[in-house]
This record gives structure tokens, sequence and C-alpha cells, in this order.
């Protein structure tokens, strides 16, 4: 573990001083996707969209894109990547697979359910991503999906990204909330929600037209800073990561949001070694009963900063009535 930990620091301040001293080339490309297989039909019958969403922004952006699917007279079903069984994928004839950006990539969790399918057989695949940052490297998330999607014999045709109201809690930890963030506190808005649907109509074209493009990974700055796995200093920064018994109602939010399941409320405990630092705990739980500190002061969760700053997320109108 010691050896372990000490390769990895080793490994950090060698890419630190790599960093400091070599410019980064940020439009060197670094992959390249393309279909594997001719894609099965251009014909869209039925459709599945499925997204993983921790505070919601994923999910609402795959209700809408979904709605306009339907309105494209395609059969559509939507569902968390969670709850989908994976033997039925096969019957679609298209995938949407929404996530969020977590630490500049597509979380870990989402890349493992997708390694966990079967062959798609040549069903067009399309993804999208919802992140905080204006330099998320969203665009290589994207590209995570759709890489991991081909290999399994999807056929890639479309990709977008849309930005909203960051769910990470650091960025208003201590009171003090970042700029980037506070600027992005209206999204996604109506604009954003109109890009979802111009989205759908554009994936429905790229199929109709047979057209498989191919995708291109960038060497970004935040990619090249994946390498200092940022989740790990993270994941130093925070402390005393717990559940407070007295708030507690046991009502499970905490642990059904958790990917690793680290969390047990029945004995009001966390597996802090297993934990990949997700925050969907801390922003899920309604009741302040998850505890975590950064720099000595207690952390607020994703409900917890919309309350104190009154504010409200915007329902585009297919999603609220
Ligand atoms: C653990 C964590 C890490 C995040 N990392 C990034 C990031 O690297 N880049 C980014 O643009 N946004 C990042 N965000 C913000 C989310 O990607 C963004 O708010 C997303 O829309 C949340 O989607 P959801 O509401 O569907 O969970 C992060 C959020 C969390 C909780
Ligand atoms: S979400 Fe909060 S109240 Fe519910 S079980 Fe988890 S810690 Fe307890
Ligand atoms: S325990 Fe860790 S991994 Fe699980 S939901 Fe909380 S922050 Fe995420």
């Amino acid at each position: 573990m010691l050896n372990t930990r000490r390769a990895f620091i080793k490994k950090s301040i060698l890419a630190a001083t790599a960093l400091s001293v070599t410019p980064l080339p940020s439009c060197v490309t670094i992959g390249t996707i393309q279909a594997n297989i001719p894609m099965r039909s251009t014909r869209v019958e039925r459709a599945l969209v499925l997204w993983y969403s921790q505070t919601g922004h994923t999910r609402r952006c795959g209700m809408v894109l979904a709605k306009t699917l339907a309105q494209q007279g395609v059969r559509v079903e939507t569902s968390d990547i969670r709850g989908f069984q994976k033997e039925t994928l096969v019957d679609f004839d298209l995938l949407v697979i929404g996530s969020p950006v977590f630490y500049y990539d597509t979380p870990g969790y989402v890349q493992t359910v997708i390694k966990s399918w079967p062959d798609l057989k040549g069903i067009p695949v399309a993804s999208y991503v919802t992140f905080g940052g204006p330099e998320g490297n969203q665009d290589n998330a994207n590209y995570t999906i759709l890489q991991l999607l081909s290999e399994k014999n999807g056929v890639p045709v479309a990709s977008n990204s849309f930005r909203s109201l960051s769910s990470f809690p650091l960025a208003w930890a201590g009171g003090k909330v970042d700029e980037k963030t506070w600027n992005a506190r209206h999204l996604p808005d109506e604009t954003s929600f109109q890009s979802v649907r111009d989205y759908a109509v554009h994936i429905m074209a790229q199929i109709k037209e047979n057209q498989p493009e191919l995708f291109v990974k960038k060497l970004t700055l935040r990619e090249f800073s994946t390498i200092f796995a940022p989740e790990w200093w993270t994941k130093q920064l925070v402390k005393n990561h717990s559940i407070i018994q007295k708030n507690c109602v046991q009502c499970g939010a905490c642990s059904e949001k958790c990917p690793v399941n680290a969390i047990d409320p029945a004995q009001y405990h966390v597996d802090t070694a297993a934990c990949v630092l997700c925050f969907g705990c801390i922003n899920t739980c309604e009741y302040q009963a998850v505890h975590m500190e950064y720099s000595k002061k207690t952390m607020i969760g994703f409900k917890q900063f919309l309350e104190q700053h009154n504010l409200k997320l915007y329902l585009p109108p297919e999603l609220s009535t």
C-alpha cells in the first residue's frame, strides 16, 4: 500500500515537472473512433435513452431528448442506466447514453456498466454529457462513452454537451461560491433545452443519412491533468465523511445513489476506503445527515446549496406538467 502510494506520488511529481517545462500542444489528436461495423438499419422505430444522473441535470436533458424523439414518431423508452436490463439492449434501433462529467471524464461507474453490455450488433449510438465548468473536458468525456460503445459494435453517430449549474460541492465549500459555478446558476435553461431538442433531430438525421462520424480525442490540459488522479487528490481534502445518526431518517436515498455501495445507512456507516467521492450521498440527502468537511468547515450538498441561495432549476414545458 505504502509502495503504491509512493509510486503514485512519484508519478505525479514527474508529470507535474513535465507539465511545467513542456508547453502543451492542445490541438494534438490522441485518439479517433470510427464504426467497426456497418449500421444495422437507417430506420428508427424503437429508441432507448439511458442516463446516469445524480442531481437531475442529465436526467432532465434525457427526458427532453426522449420526448423530441417521440414527436418524430419513435417509440421511446427511458431509464436510469442502473435499473436497465442489458439483455434487451439489442431490441432497440437507437441507443442514446447520457452522463455527467466527473473529474474531467465519464464516471468510472458508467464506464463499468457499458463494459458489461453485450454485443450491440451495429445499433446506432449517440452520447451526451452535462458538465459544470467551461473547461470541463466534456468532449473527451463524450469520446469515452462512444469509444466504449463502439467496442461493443455500436455505431457512433453523434455526441453533444450541455452545461449545467455544477453539482461539485467543492465549488461552494466554505460559503464562497466559485465564480464560474455562480455564472452558470441558471443552466440548463430554455436555450440549453432547445439545443437538446435540436440534438435529437440531428441524431435522427445522422441515422437516416447513414452518417457514422469520425470522433476525435484531443490532448486538452484537463485531459492531461487526469493522470494526476484528481479524484484521489480531492479525497485528501475532504475529511470526516460520515453519517450523523441523529439527522438520518434511514430513507436510503444515499445508498441508492452510491455507485460503489459504500454506504450502509442501517449501520450509519460510510466505507471511506471504497468511496469514489462522487458526492452522490451529500448531494441527495434531504436531512443534512451526510457529514463532510473541507478546510475544517462543514460542507453542504447540492440541495442545500440551492435552498441557501434561493435557486430554482428551470423545468422545460414538456417536463413541467
Ligand atoms: C464528483 C463531481 C465531479 C465533477 N467533475 C466535473 C468536471 O470534471 N468537469 C465539469 O465540467 N463538471 C464537473 N462536475 C459537474 C457535473 O458534471 C455537472 O454538474 C453535471 O451536470 C451533473 O449532472 P447530474 O445532475 O445529472 O448529476 C462534477 C460534479 C461532481 C459531483
Ligand atoms: S439520504 Fe440522508 S437521511 Fe437518507 S439514509 Fe442517507 S444519510 Fe440517512
Ligand atoms: S459514499 Fe462516496 S461513492 Fe458513495 S455516494 Fe457518497 S461520495 Fe459517492
